[in-house]
């Protein structure tokens, strides 16, 4: 079966930087798949080549077997956005601003003011049909910009970040809606910033960093290769960190050491814990706080690249001293 979405070699420069740098990656139909990666990776790029919003400089995408650059039109007629930044009008209510959104697509009223219904109706928010928006939530808001571009019930759905800025609750009623959308046949290409977020949602993650994808599998996998908790130990000092570090590493564990923190990705957790603090309570050094925690984005970057995920968001201003990131050899 042909893929929902096919890139290959796609790059974009601003001035002089290359917000995509040959970045590929393929969607299989009826799946969510998670663009992963710091501000400024290049996802928001990528989405907006794909819903042929800037054109890409070199490679090629197609959405369900339409090319981005010469076949825009039936590209658009496939997809639906839902941008980073919400598009709904708050001086209009959310029935008028589905309305709206329906009067751009071939829906007669009749099926517009149905459909408009059965959004509100999905997406929690038939109570506060008649209400302006600017008295939504954020919760609110985001769950009616998502429902505004599936108005026209398109098979490709783009959300740029689509949680950012909900609460626990807002985010999950929203990863139900999305589960629910891609049960009857959507495909979802989301971006995130959290590992958790996609870690939830999505059946294939690729991690990018820099306008390249730096991994390309699938949760389990990636979660395999990170372990499930990250035990971060901090010493009081530096050379006592690297005398614990010495320690656990020669139980077999593994584990790094940054100034005075040990981090070990593991997992079993209660085990490892066990023996680390055995083996660093031999010379009476014990640590000054233990953390455990679930692996996030900046964890994997650790795991895959050995640098820490950094932000690239002012690159394209001009650069008058470039300071040395933090680990930069
Ligand atoms: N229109 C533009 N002109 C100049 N530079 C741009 C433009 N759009 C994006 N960039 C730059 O390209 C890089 C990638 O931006 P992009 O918006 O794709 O990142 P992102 O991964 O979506 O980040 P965020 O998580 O902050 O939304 C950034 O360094 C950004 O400043
Ligand atoms: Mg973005």
């Amino acid at each position: 079966m042909a893929h929902a979405i096919s890139v290959e070699g796609l790059t974009k420069r601003f001035r002089r930087l290359q917000a995509l740098d040959g970045i590929s990656f393929q969607v299989d139909r009826a799946t969510v798949f998670g663009l992963l990666g710091p501000n400024g990776a290049g996802k928001t790029t990528t989405v907006r080549v794909l819903a042929t919003i800037i054109r890409p400089d070199g490679g090629r995408a197609e959405v369900l077997g339409h090319d981005v650059v010469h076949d825009p039109e039936s590209v658009r007629a496939s997809i639906g956005l839902a941008g980073q930044y919400a598009a709904v009008d708050p001086n209009l209510t959310a029935l008028e601003n589905l309305r709206l959104v329906g009067q751009l697509t071939a829906l007669g009223r009749r099926a517009l003011h149905e459909r408009a219904w059965e959004l509100l109706e999905i997406f929690g928010l038939k109570e506060a049909a008649n209400r302006p928006v600017r008295t939504f939530s954020g919760g609110m808001r985001r769950r009616l910009d998502v429902a505004a571009a599936l108005v026209h019930r398109p098979p490709v759905l783009f959300l740029d970040e689509p949680t950012t800025g909900l609460d626990i609750e807002g985010r999950r009623e929203l990863w139900k809606m999305i589960r629910d959308l891609v049960q009857s046949g959507t495909t979802v290409l989301l971006t995130t910033q959290y590992l958790e977020e996609a870690d939830r949602l999505a059946d294939r993650i690729a991690v990018i960093d820099g306008g390249k994808v730096v991994v390309d599998d699938r949760p389990e996998s990636l979660k395999a290769r990170l372990g499930t908790t990250v035990l971060e130990l901090t010493f009081s000092d530096e050379p006592t960190a690297l005398d614990a570090l010495t320690r656990i590493q020669s139980m077999g564990i593994q584990a790094e050491a940054e100034r005075e923190l040990v981090r070990i990705t593991t997992s079993d957790s209660a085990a490892v814990l066990l023996n680390v603090l055995r083996a660093v309570d031999v010379n009476g050094a014990p640590p000054k706080a233990i953390s455990m925690r679930e692996p996030t984005l900046d964890d994997v970057f650790l795991a895959i690249t050995g640098h820490h995920a950094k932000a690239r968001e002012d690159q394209s201003r001009p650069v008058l001293s470039s300071p040395q990131p933090k680990g930069a050899p």
